[in-house]
């Protein structure tokens, strides 16, 4: 059947994680003008009541304070979500970490770090929400925020890249196992996006690092809502036959 308003999230409960800054903020935010009910997933709860503050009525959303890195916490904060909210029609996987690192400071515990916080903290996330007993039984979307740096590589970003490949990966067989569900598994990948995380990377210490990257963009650097409003397009009924890809968001970094 086909909608008339087909990007409306109207009606939709979504969990956001990283909603308490940037791109996850932002996903939150505009998800909620489009219509959904957000549950927003984040370590700082004063930053998350901000983003519930900022949106038009926060008393339809809900706040969750987690360090994801509790794996045993999520299962429950996922189901107080359903408890509270009924069914899960979406999520955004968009907590994370970023570094730039020379391959000999790439120590084992670092990689035990980024993986644990980039990749298993979002499967485990992942796992809980898609539950047949948490998430709506006609179906919804998966999202993990992933990054060109996914697919491509920079000096100082192996370690971020494999972490952020993985996601890349995954979402595609994801995709397979959850179709019968009608669940869509996806991944976007962004450019370098104006954010706290770019703001405090090595590339914009100086006038010159920031030129260089700014260069590498056609189209300029990112804004958060260029990355919302491609999730909002994945979240919604437009994308009904999309899954298992990875939609660059880039202001054509990889066009190159
Ligand atoms: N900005 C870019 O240029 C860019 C480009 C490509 C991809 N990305 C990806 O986009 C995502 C968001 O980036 P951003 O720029 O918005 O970064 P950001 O402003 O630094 O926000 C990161 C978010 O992740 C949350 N987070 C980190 N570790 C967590 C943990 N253990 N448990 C729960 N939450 C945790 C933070 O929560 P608290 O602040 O509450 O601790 C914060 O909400 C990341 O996955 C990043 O890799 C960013």
């Amino acid at each position: 059947m086909s909608s008339a308003l087909p990007f409306t999230l109207k009606g939709k409960t979504l969990i956001v994680t990283g909603a308490s800054s940037g791109i996850g903020r932002q996903c939150a935010i505009s998800c909620a003008l489009m219509g959904a009910s957000i549950a927003v997933f984040g370590r700082d709860e004063g930053r998350l009541n901000d983003t519930l503050q900022s949106m038009d009525d926060p008393e339809k959303h809900m706040s969750c304070a987690i360090d994801l890195l509790e794996y045993d916490m999520v299962g429950d904060a996922v189901r107080e979500v359903v408890r509270q909210k009924g069914r899960i029609d979406g999520l955004i996987n968009c907590a994370g970490i970023s570094t730039t690192l020379p391959l000999n400071s790439i120590t084992t515990q670092r990689i035990e770090h980024f993986l644990r916080t980039n990749v298993i903290a979002s499967m485990n996330i992942t796992r809980h929400a898609v539950k047949s007993a948490h998430f709506s039984l006609t179906g919804g979307s998966v999202i993990f925020i992933s990054s060109v740096m996914g697919v491509a590589g920079e000096n100082g970003k192996t370690l971020y890249s494999l972490t952020k490949g993985a996601l890349v990966a995954a979402v595609k067989s994801m995709a397979i196992e959850l179709a019968p569900r009608k669940i869509r598994v996806n991944a976007i990948s962004p450019g370098v996006v104006e954010s706290p995380m770019s703001r405090s990377a090595v590339y914009s210490r100086d006038a010159a690092s920031l030129n260089k990257i700014q260069s590498l963009h056609p189209l300029g650097l990112g804004k958060v809502d260029d990355v919302a409003n491609a999730c909002i397009f994945l979240l919604s009924d437009a994308s009904a036959w999309i899954t298992g890809i990875n939609l660059i968001v880039d202001g054509g970094y990889l066009a190159k």
